[in-house]
């Protein structure tokens, strides 16, 4: 998958050069949800991953959270044509979360150095397109689906390892897709609503920038293509307008209006395809990926008489730009002073909520430098620290990189800063840890600590 937004920002440069790695796999069976599965060399599930499998999505379906209140939202916004879906387990074969959806064999979003792999065969879900054909399936023409997805990555405010997605879908027949039918005449309701609103729409991709039209839509029904992307655009545009419109209007000094635009991308499973963007706080912010839904998704979906389109998006990243919540880590927190910010009785509109921090305890970092061993990548030292400190860990930055004139040998020192949300850490506290991850690293990575 595109190392999209919606999830994951763009990895920093230090991580580059690290061949790919297999952990060190235990041969015991992984036991998840109370179910137990084989494993192999590809399994790198640690147990700080295990304990967070659930049979459901559990955060956006909590009270008082703030990912439930955004999932509420995106729903009352599309409205009750959507069916809305709570995904089943995020453990999911690699032939429905790559396969099935046109990954092609060596696309890097499959490699065990940026997804958790149970055994060779089954992962844990990277996104929720995993449930695309599974909901289509189920006989949902028009669907919202919201769950947990999980990546291996790096650590910072706005990563971690595990993080929440919407996808929504919506397909017609041929003959719904016509001129003057009811998706057209959706298309003008939503583009009449927009056409007043102060929003500036930035669309000038092409079609071919975007990957084109299909072979099918070519042959036998491009003016279907053409009002389902209309109907895509309106709907997202409708969505975003909704979303960040408030705030927006809160926080922006001048008249200018809110601007969404909208740019070309890649996905294996729709074509054309896009992300859209939000221009916020000073920045263009991405926050979904989507296009018209490939032929070969409708047809191993028993709907290949039909034709539509999809979507995916990040809830963390926009309940922290909307709400200003700065650090991932605080959507796990059960602390009062936390989800008591978010109870409904508050009285504004879910939009204009404001997250107030409650006092920042200091941080305390402490440095890791070594030479680097073969297959070695970066995500396997995040994973040690996240596995060994968990949420006391705020951010892991590479700060010096450099390689030995004699030996050749490469050395890296990576930074880690320990912080916690809600308390102090004692100096001593955060020493043994420290040297928990350190002897980690030597005994499962052979690394040569300097
Ligand atoms: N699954 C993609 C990701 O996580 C996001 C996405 C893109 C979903 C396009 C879609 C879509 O449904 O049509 O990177």
């Amino acid at each position: 998958m595109s190392k999209l937004g919606v999830g994951i920002a763009a990895k920093r440069v230090c991580g580059r050069g690290f061949h790919n790695s297999v952990r060190l796999a235990s041969r015991q069976p992984l036991v998840l949800n109370g179910i137990e599965y084989a494993t192999d060399n590809y399994t790198n599930v640690p147990a700080s991953i295990a304990s967070r499998v659930h049979p459901h999505p559990q955060l956006p379906y909590l009270e008082n959270q703030p990912l439930a209140l955004l999932r509420g939202e995106i729903e009352r916004v599309l409205g009750a044509r959507y069916m809305p879906i709570r995904a089943p387990s995020p453990v999911v074969s690699t032939r429905l979360n790559f396969d099935e959806l046109g990954f092609p064999e060596d696309h890097p979003g499959r490699q065990p150095s940026d997804t958790y792999f149970v055994n060779k065969n089954t992962c844990l879900r990277t996104h929720t397109s995993a449930h695309q054909i599974g909901a289509f399936r189920s006989g949902n023409l028009r669907w919202l689906l919201t769950a947990d997805v999980f990546r291996r990555d790096e650590i910072d405010s706005s990563h971690y390892p595990v993080f929440h997605q919407m996808e929504g879908a919506s397909v017609w027949n041929h003959e719904e897709l016509v001129p003057g039918g009811s998706v057209e005449q959706e298309c003008v309701a939503m583009e009449q609503k927009l056409a007043n609103v102060p929003m500036e729409i930035q669309d000038q991709v092409s079609v071919e920038d975007a990957g084109g039209w299909q072979p099918k839509h070519e042959a036998n029904n491009r003016q279907g293509a053409e009002l389902s992307m209309r109907h895509l655009k309106a709907t997202l545009n409708t969505l975003v307008y909704e979303l960040f419109q408030p705030r927006w209007a809160l926080e922006s000094q001048s008249d200018e209006p809110l601007k969404v635009r909208w740019i070309p991308a890649f996905f294996p499973f729709t074509s054309p395809s896009f992300e859209v963007e939000v221009w916020f706080r000073g920045k263009w912010l991405e926050i979904l990926g989507s296009g018209v839904v490939q032929q070969s998704i409708l047809d191993q979906s028993g709907l290949a008489d039909k034709m539509g389109w999809a979507f995916g998006l990040g809830l963390e990243r926009i309940a922290m730009v909307l709400f200003s919540i700065p650090d991932i880590r605080l959507f796990w927190s059960q602390d009062k002073r936390f989800l008591g910010q978010f109870a409904k009785q508050s009285g504004r509109s879910l939009p204009l909520m404001t997250f107030k921090p409650y006092s920042k305890h200091p941080p305390c970092y402490k440095d890791v430098s070594f030479w680097l061993p073969p297959n070695f990548h970066e995500n396997d030292l995040f994973e040690t620290v996240r596995d060994c400190a968990g949420d006391l860990v705020e951010d892991v930055e590479c700060i010096d990189s450099f390689v030995h004139l004699k030996t050749q040998k490469a050395s890296r020192c990576y930074r880690v800063n320990y912080r916690s949300m809600d308390r102090n850490l004692e100096n001593e506290q955060i020493n043994t840890l420290h040297n928990a991850v350190l002897d980690r690293l030597r005994r499962e990575f052979s690394l040569e600590i300097r």
